[in-house]
């Protein structure tokens, strides 16, 4: 006798990371980046449908560990995302995460997924989106500070959605710098691998920082930053986490995604809560200004917020739509009669004593 087969409604899409990569593969990384942009884009668009709350977080004194919920009264999404700046040294990332988005309706999942790559590639597509709006027109070089695994997406980001074609990197650790120096060769990218941040930002329209720290470092100190650049803030996203000297903040018009949680995790912690700041979504939607001068410093003080990852989750539920190799979890329980749950255990165990 064989053992029973999971029904139908038990299943669910399961996207590993072997399977992320194949459809990165496929798609192209820069052709994932721009349509991933249009998705985030879109929500953004559409802010006011979304029930929004500030991540949730569970701090330790190595990393944090956060819960990302967010809907659009239709689907929801949620991403378990974790950051350990000295997860490195063992040997492991300094984020990973996965994901599930639902059917509202029923509460049904309809996808769990690796979020670890999806995560890279939403960040830099919300970066380049949001720099296309408040970064210096025709800006053509950018400075890549942090090399680590966000890095190479984030490059590749801004090459396709904002037309960059020189990366200045640097690193304090020399490896990760020719580690992104090598994956970005033959990419169409000039590359210039650089010795300190000041020589990174020589000449850079753009500043981008994505550093790795538990703790108010100084990536960028308020003498480094001269008129009419973009800065690109990623690595300050925690309580106690930032990477920009206070005084460049006084000096920049800063842009957020949610104030509620930019207020408690980005560079703006450092400020008075009061400080005026513009929500990204205004400017997209153009009931606010972004750049208004070529002289003024524009600081995307980004943290990360659930509508991308939830903007990601809808990505790749569409284009997993045409897949025939998908791999079906058998995460749901789905008893023949819905209440006899216990039932389904006893006839399940009845089976595997006649097998
Ligand atoms: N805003 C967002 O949406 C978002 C999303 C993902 C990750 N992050 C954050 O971005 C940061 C980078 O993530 P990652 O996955 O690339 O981490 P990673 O650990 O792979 O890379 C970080 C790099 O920063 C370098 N670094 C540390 N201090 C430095 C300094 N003072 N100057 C120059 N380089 C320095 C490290 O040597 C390392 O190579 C993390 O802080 C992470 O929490 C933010």
């Amino acid at each position: 006798m064989s053992l029973p087969l999971p029904g139908p409604m038990s299943l669910v899409p399961f996207v590993s990371v072997e399977t992320m990569m194949r459809i990165v593969l496929e798609q192209g990384v820069e052709r994932i980046l721009v349509d991933l942009a249009a998705y985030i884009e879109e929500d953004f668009l559409r802010w006011e449908q979304f029930d929004k709350t500030p991540r949730v977080a569970a701090h330790s004194p190595e990393g944090v560990i956060e819960l990302m919920p967010a809907s659009d009264g239709r689907s929801y999404g949620f991403k378990y995302v974790n950051g350990h700046p000295r997860n490195i040294r063992t040997g492991r990332q300094t984020v990973t995460a996965f994901g599930v988005l639902a059917d509202v309706e029923t509460g049904y999942p309809v996808l769990l997924t690796e979020m670890t790559i999806l995560t890279a590639l939403r960040t830099a597509a919300t970066s380049a989106v949001v720099a296309k709006h408040l970064a210096p027109k025709g800006a053509k070089v950018m400075a890549m500070i942090g090399n680590g695994a966000q890095s190479e997406f984030q490059c590749l980001a801004f090459k396709a959605i904002c037309g960059i074609d020189t990366v200045r990197l640097y690193d304090i650790d020399g490896k990760a710098t020719e580690k992104a120096a090598r994956n970005l060769a033959g990419k169409g990218l000039t590359v210039v691998p650089c010795a300190s941040a000041e020589q990174a930002i020589e000449g850079a329209q753009i500043i981008t920082t994505c550093t790795a720290d538990k703790q108010y470092a100084t990536i960028l100190g308020d003498n480094m930053v001269g008129s009419g650049v973009h800065i690109n803030a990623i690595g300050g996203d925690c309580p106690g986490k930032t990477e920009l000297h206070r005084d460049i903040l006084a000096r920049s018009e800063i842009f957020v995604e949610y104030p509620p949680q930019t207020r408690i995790e980005g560079e703006i912690q450092q400020l008075a809560p009061d400080h005026p700041v513009t929500e990204i979504w205004q400017v997209m939607a153009g009931k606010a200004p972004g750049r208004r001068d070529g002289t003024q410093i524009t600081l995307f003080d980004s943290v990360g917020f659930a509508t991308e990852d939830f903007s990601a989750l809808r990505y790749l539920r569409d284009i997993l739509a045409s897949r025939q190799d998908l791999q079906m979890l058998d995460l749901l329980a789905d008893p023949d009669d819905p209440r006899d749950l216990f039932g389904m255990i006893e006839r399940y165990g009845k089976a595997v004593e006649a097998a």
